[in-house]
């Protein structure tokens, strides 16, 4: 049964009271007001305002080009709608990696601007300092490993991260540094299901894979992706639970039906 899901106010220490007592959280993205308000209600654990909301929102290749005001717009409008779950809020690419300053910067804008808890970071040791810097100033941090969207251009593309040896031992150690830190939670991004078990249970803070199999300690996808919003992204890690572009579509072609026949308004729909 569950307790700490059940909690009025998902806080960081709910978080951890939840892998503490093995309870998996949900985490989805979100990033308007209308969505938010129903994944809240719905009981879900964490919202991330995800910065690819440059892709399912703006319709860019990438998650680089998103702004930090663009991603401060997108948080205060899921802020407005929520009641319960704990929201995330990505700081972008250029907003953190030149230097721990701006990295401060940057995240007190998105706290104080927003309204939101916590801002999440890709990467490990190269952004220590940003980290560090961000969390003395009692910012909440979720960390990212493994496929760092941010990083693409270095990856050169989508597949599994840290199948390698040294890659994964790389992955483990900036794990176990970014929980020293003091991060909150860790997000673990398209590596080897094995890898991720592994990592989990060498951390005391909750980590939320998305492509990292089933011993994360919760789970986290892209909201457009799970309710079938988006049609051309099929990865194996991906379970759609609606097919939400064809429910769209048919509806709007219905209603184009019924405008062009003069059915829409009838009688009882006017004034
Ligand atoms: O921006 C995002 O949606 C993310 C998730 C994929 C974890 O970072």
């Amino acid at each position: 049964m569950s307790v700490y899901g059940k909690a009025r106010k998902i806080t960081t220490h709910v978080l951890r009271a939840m892998k503490e007592h093995n309870e998996k959280i949900a985490m989805l993205t979100a990033y308007d007001y209308s969505i938010a308000k129903i994944l809240d209600g719905a009981g879900i654990d964490v919202l991330l305002v995800g910065d690819s909301a440059s892709n399912v929102m703006a319709g860019h290749d990438t998650t680089l080009p998103i702004t930090l005001d663009q991603m401060i717009y997108h948080a205060q409008s899921v802020v407005r709608a929520v009641e319960r779950a704990l929201i995330v809020v990505d700081l972008p690419f250029g907003s953190y990696q030149g230097d721990s300053k701006t990295a401060l910067e940057s995240a007190i804008r998105i706290m104080k601007e927003s309204g939101a808890h916590s801002v999440k970071m890709e990467g490990g040791r190269e952004i220590k300092d940003s980290v560090e810097r961000i969390l003395s100033a009692g910012i909440p941090v979720m960390a990212h490993l493994g496929l760092t969207p941010q990083s693409i251009y270095k990856f050169g593309t989508y597949s599994v991260r840290a199948k390698e040896e040294d890659e994964a031992q790389r992955l483990r150690e900036d794990a176990l540094l970014l929980e020293e830190l003091g991060c909150f939670a860790l997000v673990l991004e398209k590596i080897p299901a094995q890898l991720a078990k592994e990592v989990s249970e060498s951390l005391s803070i909750p980590t939320i894979g998305i492509g990292a199999g089933q011993h994360t300690d919760g789970q986290v996808l892209v909201v457009h992706d799970m309710l079938g919003i988006t049609k051309d992204f099929h990865p194996r890690f991906l379970r759609r639970y609606l097919d939400l572009s064809t429910e769209i579509n048919n509806a709007v072609q219905r209603y184009i039906d019924d405008v062009r026949t003069g059915d829409f308004p009838n009688e009882n729909e006017q004034y």
